[in-house]
């Protein structure tokens, strides 16, 4: 039997962090006591111009390869979970592939899926290895969502920042990914998007992003908690088996509400959201790599890796570490 598991975690936030009293002095009609009461959030890191999703992407997974003790050239699959590609095309996973200096044909490819896309690449990556088809994967969020947040929008620009974070998926003896699900339900589409496209030379609609915050609010604590029980239903196991919960990092109050509904203490739960604010598919790959990189998740530990975003999608992966 072929199992997938972690050999190797990695992550990357440019730059200083950003304070909710910078963006206040930049001239946002906000409070650091609004948005740390409404949200957790204190900084978010924001990547300088010159700074592309395939970037940040690289950074972290440099690490991630390092931490496994592997080569670039060791990786066949590269999948990219992204919102905010560096262009239309070729995909980031590509440019990530020409600037890790991998050359030799590794499959590579970009998932859309906002916030659940790396929780879709995740699975996708299982799936690819325990078919035997490939051997190691680099499954990668990284976004730049500065790019697109509408600045004048209050009730958005403050919620989100950028970064990128990396693991290496490996065939093993041993599991590995326990359990997972995947789900998406257009119809809320409209609810949280980025509208715009570019067609003739022109970007056509609006390029920013937008949400219905109270609406994306209740949706998101609703299926975290449905998927997380699902994952766990599947694998037999009760909340008490999880060592760790990996949600999104969104919201603080959805992350305690999503815990609370689930039966897992917040001590158990892994939080960024205060020092990275959203930073969407990259939220919990960051959120993974910085709690191995402490020592808090160790080999053998039970998590649950969970995402909701645009779409609408959402899913979750049970795995041992
Ligand atoms: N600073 C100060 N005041 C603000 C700000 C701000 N940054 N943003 C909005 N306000 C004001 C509004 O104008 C409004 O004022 P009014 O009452 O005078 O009209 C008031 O605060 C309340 O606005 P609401 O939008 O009703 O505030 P709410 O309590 O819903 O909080 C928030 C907004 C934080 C966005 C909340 O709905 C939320 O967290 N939703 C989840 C959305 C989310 O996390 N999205 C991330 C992307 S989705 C994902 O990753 C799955």
């Amino acid at each position: 039997m072929i199992y997938a598991r972690i050999a190797g975690t990695g992550s990357f936030l440019p730059g200083e962090p950003v304070t909710n009293d910078d963006l206040v002095a930049r001239g946002i009609e906000t409070s650091d006591q609004w948005i740390v009461d409404r949200t957790g959030i204190r900084t978010r890191y924001l990547a300088p111009p010159e700074m592309a999703s395939s970037d940040l992407a690289r950074e972290a997974s440099v690490r991630a390869i390092e931490a496994a003790g592997l080569a670039p050239d060791d990786i066949d699959l590269i999948i990219v979970a992204t919102s905010t590609p560096d262009c239309i095309f070729p995909s980031t996973a590509a440019l990530l592939q020409s600037k890790l200096g991998i050359r030799n044909g590794a499959a590579a490819f970009d998932v859309q899926a906002v916030c659940s896309g790396f929780v879709y690449g995740l699975t996708i990556a299982e799936k690819f290895i325990r078919s035997g088809s490939h051997k190691r994967a680099l499954v990668v969020g990284a976004e730049v969502f500065s790019r697109i947040l509408d600045w004048s929008d209050r009730g958005t620009c403050v919620l989100f920042g950028d970064g990128a974070g990396a693991v290496v998926l490996e065939a093993s003896d041993t599991p590995g990914v326990l359990a997972g699900a995947l789900h998406a339900d257009g119809s809320h589409h409209p609810i949280l998007c980025v509208p715009g496209n570019v067609a003739a030379g022109q970007v056509v609609g609006d390029p920013f992003l937008r949400m219905d915050g109270q609406a994306v609010f209740k949706f998101a604590v609703k299926v975290l908690g449905d998927v997380a029980l699902e994952v766990l239903g599947q694998a037999g196991l009760g909340a008490d088996a999880v060592d760790w919960l990996i949600p999104h990092q969104a919201n603080v109050r959805i992350i305690q509400a999503t815990a609370k509904r689930i039966g897992v203490p917040m001590e158990k739960v892994i939080t960024t959201v205060d020092r990275h604010g959203n930073t969407s598919a990259a939220s919990i790959p960051l959120a993974l790599d910085l709690a191995v990189r402490d020592g808090r998740i160790r080999p053998g530990q039970r998590l649950v890796v969970e995402g909701v975003g645009g779409g609408f999608t959402w899913g979750a992966v049970l795995l041992q570490f």
